[in-house]
């Protein structure tokens, strides 16, 4: 089943000094139900561009977007909102957390504000925490867990709704590599165990090793694929590789003393 199409989508922002800028040149894109893609490309490629017109938070210049059978475009501003609260789920690099309120609070909020049933709420709740490891700590407050703690209550919250697609814009940029393996391995447990289709734009080759295809973009344009085989070691040379091959400014990459 398709969960995600784009097509011809291009996105160019303009200003009142008739300067115009094509961040997105005819984007096709499918995904399928259960797939876990990364998008990657040098700074200024238009992932984030990518992400905002996909996750319906910016509109796009042309071209098509669907979304599990709804083009976002149709929508009012009030339809739109439902649709993003009850279909889309989002990941943030900063987790977005909601500091008075525990780890529990912050994850079932959209739940009780959808009106859910406790005893559902707290099936989900159990069932969500134990997969990312956090089942022991939901009782803690934000300030009291680690990073990489937070960031895994944030995938929990993105993921309780049972979302179409889950979205996440650089979710390790905040994290030690203890953490970020921490928080991949959290994510890969969340595709393979509830099938999960996640899209998640990165600059770290080794938390894109966890994906399972991704996308390069080059200014705007689509620049190559690539599959993972059964080996993450082997996908994670692959992805240095494309990087290489892109060229660009991976600033993340030599601050990580991996080039
Ligand atoms: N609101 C805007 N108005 C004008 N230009 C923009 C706007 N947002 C982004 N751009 C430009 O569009 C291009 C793509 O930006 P985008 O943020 O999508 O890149 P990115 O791939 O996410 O980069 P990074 O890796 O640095 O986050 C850049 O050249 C950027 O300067
Ligand atoms: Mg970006």
């Amino acid at each position: 089943m398709t969960v995600l199409k784009t097509e011809q989508l291009c996105k160019i922002y303009g200003s009142k000094s008739n300067m115009y800028y094509k961040a997105l040149d005819n984007i096709g894109l499918t995904i399928e139900a259960g797939e876990f893609v990364g998008v990657m490309g040098p700074s200024g490629s238009g992932k984030t561009t990518l992400l905002n017109l996909l996750a319906t938070i910016d509109k796009p210049t042309s071209g098509y977007v669907e979304i599990n059978g709804t083009n976002p475009a149709q929508l009012n501003n009030k339809q739109l909102a439902l649709f993003r609260r009850r279909k889309l789920g989002f990941i943030f690099q900063d987790f977005n957390l909601l500091d008075s309120l525990t780890l529990k609070d912050n994850i079932i909020l959209p739940l009780v504000l959808e009106g859910m049933a406790v005893s559902e709420i707290e099936q989900r709740l159990l069932k969500t925490a134990e997969l990312l490891g956090i089942r022991d700590i939901l009782h803690k407050r934000t300030y009291e867990v680690s990073g990489g703690q937070k960031q895994r209550t944030a995938i929990a919250r993105a993921i309780i709704h049972d979302p179409a697609i889950l979205f996440a814009d650089e979710l390790t940029g905040n994290l030690d590599s203890k953490a970020a393996k921490d928080v991949m391995e959290a994510l890969r447990n969340l595709n393979e165990h509830m099938h999960a289709t996640i899209m998640m734009v990165t600059h770290d080759p080794f938390a894109a090793s966890y994906c399972r295809r991704i996308i390069f973009i080059k200014d705007g344009k689509f620049f190559a694929e690539i599959r993972r085989g059964s080996n993450r070691q082997a996908f994670f040379q692959q992805i240095l590789d494309a990087l290489s091959l892109l060229g660009g400014n991976f600033d993340d990459l030599s601050s990580a003393g991996i080039q």
